[in-house]
């Protein structure tokens, strides 16, 4: 019999070989090394449809290492020793649980029993003060920058003897000391203490060494490391880096917590938000669901601590300027792991997890969790006008369980708009059956998923152009071009998957009327610590990249305009005719025309862009992302590699003349 582990590696197998066909790249069935002339037409006269404020956004899923080890900057792996095998990302190298260590000691973790999260913590038994260390490695190490501040935090108790200090280092693979603090444990009561310490010299592979003076037991919790140069300088923070990548794509919406993490493999381990708020250390923690999920990439040490919980999840999208989207479970887990179902008749706690959400980011001082928002320092409300309802679900079980949740939170709170789905794959049965169903309702916004090869994108650039005027609004809400199979270890994010997707994104636009939100996905991950690619963002414990797929988004969000105009060619719109795609939109609070072109073919393409019979000047800015090697991709040791390029020109006549290099994506803005 198999696992449901298994299970979904035969459905995730049966995908990648029915996906497999290798793709031969952008530019096969174009001419080689043509300049073929273009005669386009920019109609300046308003569609009347307007691109939503969150057409360009975010998912985040804590996978990856995405958000522990991650965009959270907690350095300390398991710092409360909550993790199932309770010593996971500790070692004491002095210590032999088959001996009484009487030249060093050895810790213990003690669990106890009663209310709360925190179960566990480590007793540290110390019998040769020379002899005994505890280390903690960190997420893959601890990445650690030359004159930074960290900030050590953690909480004690002295329990037998008289331990008299505990000395912190960090030390690098050679165990030279790169920093160091002291603190003097004073109290036989659990006590926080407190120290800063600047760290020596730059590594990338760090580790935590704990050394005790004096003899005897000392109780040890929430042992906790981040670096005081957090995003906005928060305390216990999220890793500035990574949040400025967030930041610059001007995001119109921030997804969270994920994906399949929503759902969990089985209910017991779904994301229950609720579990995600207050104090850190009263946060129970979880497996995450993808610690082992693929047998090719197991990530057994991969909890979440959820110090990333809901809160930090809104208070970020207000940082970054985005619209809060979370997305709830509906009593199924997920489909390709267990599918098990919350009977209809015990639905009620899931669907008031959802109203007391709303609640929570919106209500005053005065409501039960308005009430938590406030004591977590928010008093204002976070205004959140969107709620997503499962997430890769199919089937009657789904729409039965989103009826319910629709008919309750449209009862109480009518003013928010409720995101549905229509399962895993953008086309085929589910698909068909969700969006039928979804539509029969009403429902408002529906999410659609295509993870596909890349020719798949250049040719569906006209998905949109024949939906339904009158029916639910649609998210594009995880998308990317797989250069081998859907979550193949293989996958790159190389610059055909990125320009076909740049591609592709002309039609969400030119669809700006039907399409409301759109997010590419996964967002991030860690170099070592990945189990799905190709991903928007790389990072490992220093640095940091946006991929060329994420130079494409920012093209696209930071130029997604107000309103939506036509361009042609010959009265027909561009979708690919000689590789040729094209979108424009105004926006109006600069004056701006943006017309945005992708060239897949390889040769450069002639543009003759007129404007009907106005003739337009003033200063054009240009901005080029090209590569002739299709194969390339931006890295850590080349992060710009793919990069757009800024020009500008001077627009006198009646029309844009350019060239649009061979496998391009450009825009252009006239300032008019
Ligand atoms: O983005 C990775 C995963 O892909 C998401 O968790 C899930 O929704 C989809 O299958």
């Amino acid at each position: 019999m198999r696992t449901p582990c298994q299970n979904l590696v035969v459905v995730w197998v049966l995908i990648v070989g029915f996906l497999g066909c290798k793709d031969q790249g952008a530019n096969t069935s174009e001419p080689s090394h043509a300049t073929l002339d273009r005669n386009l037409m920019v109609d300046l006269k308003d569609t009347g449809i307007k691109i939503q404020p969150t057409m360009y956004g975010i998912f985040f899923e804590d996978i990856n290492f995405a958000a522990d080890g991650g965009l959270y900057a907690e350095m300390i792996k398991n710092r409360s020793f909550e993790f199932t095998l309770p010593k996971t990302g500790w070692m004491e190298p002095n210590s032999d649980r088959h001996s009484y260590n009487n030249q060093s000691g050895i810790m213990s973790v003690v669990k106890y029993g009663g209310e709360g999260a925190n179960h566990n913590f480590a007793r540290v038994e110390v019998k040769d003060p020379q002899g005994y260390v505890l280390i903690n490695e960190g997420f893959r190490g601890m990445g650690v920058h030359e004159g930074a501040q960290y900030d050590l935090s953690l909480k004690a108790a002295k329990h037998l003897g008289d331990i008299t200090k505990i000395h912190f280092q960090i030390v690098d693979s050679l165990g030279q000391v790169l920093g160091e603090t002291t603190i003097l444990p004073d109290n036989k009561d659990w006590k926080t203490y407190n120290a800063s310490f600047t760290v020596s010299k730059t590594e990338m592979k760090a580790k935590a060494k704990i050394t005790f003076e004096g003899k005897g037991e000392i109780d040890l919790d929430m042992i906790s490391l981040f670096p005081k140069d957090t995003w906005k300088g928060r305390e216990k923070g999220l890793r500035k880096d990574l949040v400025q990548l967030l930041a610059d794509l001007n995001p119109g919406f921030l997804r969270f917590p994920g994906g399949c993490i929503v759902e969990g493999r089985t209910l017991e381990r779904r994301y229950q938000w609720k579990k995600t708020v207050g104090d850190i250390e009263d946060r129970e923690i979880l497996i995450n669901r993808w610690n082992t999920e693929f047998a090719h990439r197991p990530a057994p040490d991969y909890y979440q601590s959820f110090g990333l919980g809901f809160f930090e999840y809104f208070q970020l999208s207000e940082d970054i300027g985005a619209q809060p989207l979370p997305i709830l479970g509906c009593g199924i887990a997920c489909q390709f792991n267990t599918g098990e179902l919350v009977p209809m008749d015990q639905l009620d706690p899931y669907v008031q997890d959802a109203l007391d959400l709303i609640e929570f980011a919106n209500g005053n001082v005065n409501t039960a969790w308005g009430k938590v928002r406030v004591e977590m320092g928010h008093p204002e409300p976070f205004n959140m006008k969107y709620i997503g309802i499962g997430n890769e679900q199919w089937g009657p079980a789904y729409i039965e369980r989103y009826m319910a949740f629709e008919q309750a939170i449209k009862s109480k709170y009518p003013e928010i708009v409720i995101v549905s789905g229509s399962g895993p794959f953008p086309d085929g049965d589910y698909f068909e059956y969700g969006w039928d169903q979804l539509k029969k309702l009403n429902a408002e916004i529906v999410d659609e998923h295509y993870y596909r090869p890349p020719q798949w994108f250049r040719e569906n650039a006209d998905r949109y152009d024949s939906y339904d005027r009158n029916g639910p609004k649609v998210f594009a809400g995880e998308y990317a071009a797989q250069s081998v199979a859907i979550a193949s270890p293989e996958n790159r994010n190389n610059w055909d998957c990125a320009l076909s997707e740049a591609a592709f994104m002309t039609g969400l636009e030119r669809n700006a009327d039907v399409v409301y939100l759109t997010s590419y996905a996964p967002l991030m991950a860690h170099e070592e610590g990945w189990q799905w690619t190709p991903d928007m963002i790389w990072f490992n414990n220093l640095q940091s990249f946006g991929t060329a797929n994420y130079q494409v988004q920012k093209m696209y969000s930071t130029n997604a305009g107000t309103d939506l105009l036509s361009i042609s060619e010959n009265g027909e719109k561009l979708i690919g005719q000689g590789g040729l795609y094209a979108s424009v939109v105004k926006d109006s609070y600069t004056g701006e025309i943006i017309i945005k072109v992708v060239n897949t073919s390889k040769g450069q393409q002639q543009m003759h862009i007129s404007f009907g019979n106005k003739s337009l000047k003033g200063k054009v800015e240009v901005l080029t992302l090209a590569m002739d090697d299709l194969q390339a991709e931006n890295s850590f040791a080349d992060p710009f590699n793919i990069s757009p390029l800024e020009s500008t020109f001077q627009l006198g006549g009646e029309a844009l003349e350019a060239i649009v290099p061979s496998q391009a994506f450009v825009i252009y803005k006239i300032n008019i």
